[in-house]
């Protein structure tokens, strides 16, 4: 499934906000666009915003190639900004501008900038897929056989360069038959789970049962949950991770239940730069995601609402972390800080 791709200086983007129902391909030449598209979650989930803003990069260079090299030089720098501005929750976009950042200082001439930076913005891409593909064979094996499994929110395909995090993890296992059923809880308000996740399962011929949010902890005590798996847009030195809000009461209720809870991320999730979760800046979304759906009013208007898009689970609720190095246990900041300088 393709979520994204970069061809005759034309990045492609899959509107993700009119699936299920309409698949649609949109082309974007402007980066600023590009920042407009990630903040109206066209295209989303953590290591999709990262790649989606190298590849915008690239269209900034496109569009600046023929300025002076310090004109050249500011623009891109403006255009860093602006595409760094669309999201501040998920880690991977700041590292994916960083890293095409030192890739362009890394260059003697600006003349050859476009075509480098799509390299390296390919490159991106490139490893992500391979990342979610090696985490997805090694977190297979914390799958128990014949598994109920509850994912929350999309950390599939649709959120990645390709295969998934947590999907991915899903996806190996199903492979090996280890699966017996997904269920996928809805994840209100913008239903990544409803419209991306059940999407993504059914396409992919794996067994799905959509859940509404409020039913994990009844189907939990039934028995049915064997294992949490999700994905991650940020995670500090300790473990502690910042996902779609919902994941931090996904987290209790499996404490609660004894079945083990993972989450599954790339290391350009990880920001080392953070001692814990309490610093990871949650973003704050418009109302009207609250106040109804598709356009139509679920609740009374002038309603007082709150709408963070994330929450945070401490990493004392963290059975183990999946990553394309292995999976990580306690104690994860000694875990996470060596992976992180195997990698660095
Ligand atoms: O607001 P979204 O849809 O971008 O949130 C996505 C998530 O929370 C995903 O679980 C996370 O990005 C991991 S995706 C591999």
């Amino acid at each position: 499934m393709e979520t994204l791709y970069f061809k005759d200086n034309q990045l492609h983007l899959l509107n993700q906000t009119l699936l299920p129902i309409q698949e649609v391909f949109e082309a974007y030449t402007d980066y600023r666009e590009v920042a407009k598209a990630i903040r109206r979650m066209v295209v989303r989930g953590a290591p999709a915003i990262g790649i989606a803003a190298a590849y915008a990069y690239v269209l900034a260079a496109l569009e600046y190639q023929g300025l002076s090299q310090d004109a050249f030089a500011s623009s891109m720098s403006t255009a860093a900004q602006t595409l760094a501005d669309a999201r501040p929750t998920a880690v991977n976009l700041f590292w994916a501008i960083h890293r095409m950042e030192r890739r362009l200082q890394s260059l003697p001439e600006t003349s050859g900038a476009p075509r480098a930076l799509l390299e390296e913005a390919k490159k991106i891409h490139r490893e992500d897929v391979e990342m979610n593909r090696q985490m997805g064979q090694l977190g297979a094996k914390a799958v128990p056989w014949n598994a109920g499994i509850l994912t929350h929110c999309n950390a599939g395909a649709l959120a990645t360069g390709g295969y998934g995090t947590a999907l991915g993890v899903i996806r190996a296992a199903h492979a090996e038959g280890k699966v017996q059923m997904v269920y996928a809880d809805e994840t209100r308000p913008l239903l990544q789970g409803a419209r991306l996740t059940a999407y993504e399962l059914t396409r992919s011929h794996i067994p799905v049962t959509l859940i509404t949010d409020s039913m994990a902890g009844a189907l939990m005590a039934a028995g049915k949950i064997d294992m949490v798996v999700l994905g991650c847009d940020r995670m500090a030195a300790n473990g502690d991770f910042a996902n779609k809000i919902g994941t931090y009461s996904v987290a209790v209720l499996a404490k609660h239940h004894g079945i083990p809870f993972y989450t599954a991320l790339p290391v350009s999730s990880i920001d080392r730069s953070i001692a814990d979760g309490s610093k990871i800046v949650i973003e704050e979304r418009p109302p009207e995601e609250v106040l109804g759906f598709g356009g139509i009013q679920t609740a009374p208007a002038g309603v007082s609402v709150c709408n963070p898009a994330f929450d945070v689970t401490p990493h004392s609720l963290l059975t183990g972390i999946i990553t394309d190095r292995g999976i990580l246990y306690p104690p994860f900041r000694e875990r996470l800080r060596d992976i992180c300088s195997e990698i660095l």
